[in-house]
């Protein structure tokens, strides 16, 4: 997975070398993947991960009309290595996320797609939602 991030980094950030094991960065990914609230799956052998994908849990504020909240997921860092791309690893990887979203009883899954992605998540049953707004620091 860290080696996946890193190249996913180096497509859009030509200050990022190539990989070369960082172990640094490979405890700081596996110290995010210890969240319990994230589950990651990925694609390929144990020799070449392929691609990855995460789906964050979030528990819902209470309401008035529903005392015990209720869960929804946010489906990000999908990604799959160039040379691999086309040939539906991605839809595989986000039809895991939803099977296991519904499995779960999640109200609803969000994700922020980029726009050549757009779709590939509607193939997947996404629709377009709420204006997304994000301020930066
Ligand atoms: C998005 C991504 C994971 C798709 O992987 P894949 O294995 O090629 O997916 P599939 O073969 O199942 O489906 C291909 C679909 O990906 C989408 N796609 C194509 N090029 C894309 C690109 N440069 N970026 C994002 N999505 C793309 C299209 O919807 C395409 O469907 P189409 O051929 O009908 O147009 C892959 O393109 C990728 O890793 N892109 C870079 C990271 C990224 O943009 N992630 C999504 C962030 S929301």
């Amino acid at each position: 997975m860290a080696e996946l991030r890193w190249e996913w980094a180096r497509e859009t950030d030509a200050t990022v070398g190539p990989w070369q094991g960082d172990v640094d960065f490979v405890a700081a990914v596996a110290t995010w993947l210890g969240d319990d609230r994230r589950t990651v799956w990925t694609a390929g052998t144990h020799e070449l991960a392929i691609g990855m994908v995460c789906l964050t849990e979030h528990i819902r504020m209470p309401s008035p009309r529903r005392a015990a909240g209720g869960r929804w997921g946010y489906l990000g860092h999908l990604y799959v290595r160039p040379t691999f791309r086309g040939s539906g690893i991605g839809e595989e990887l986000v039809r895991r996320v939803t099977e296991t979203a519904d499995d779960r009883g999640y109200a609803k899954t969000v994700l922020s797609p980029t726009e050549p992605s757009i779709a590939l998540y509607e193939r997947c049953g996404f629709t377009r939602d709420n204006l997304h707004m994000a301020r930066r620091r």
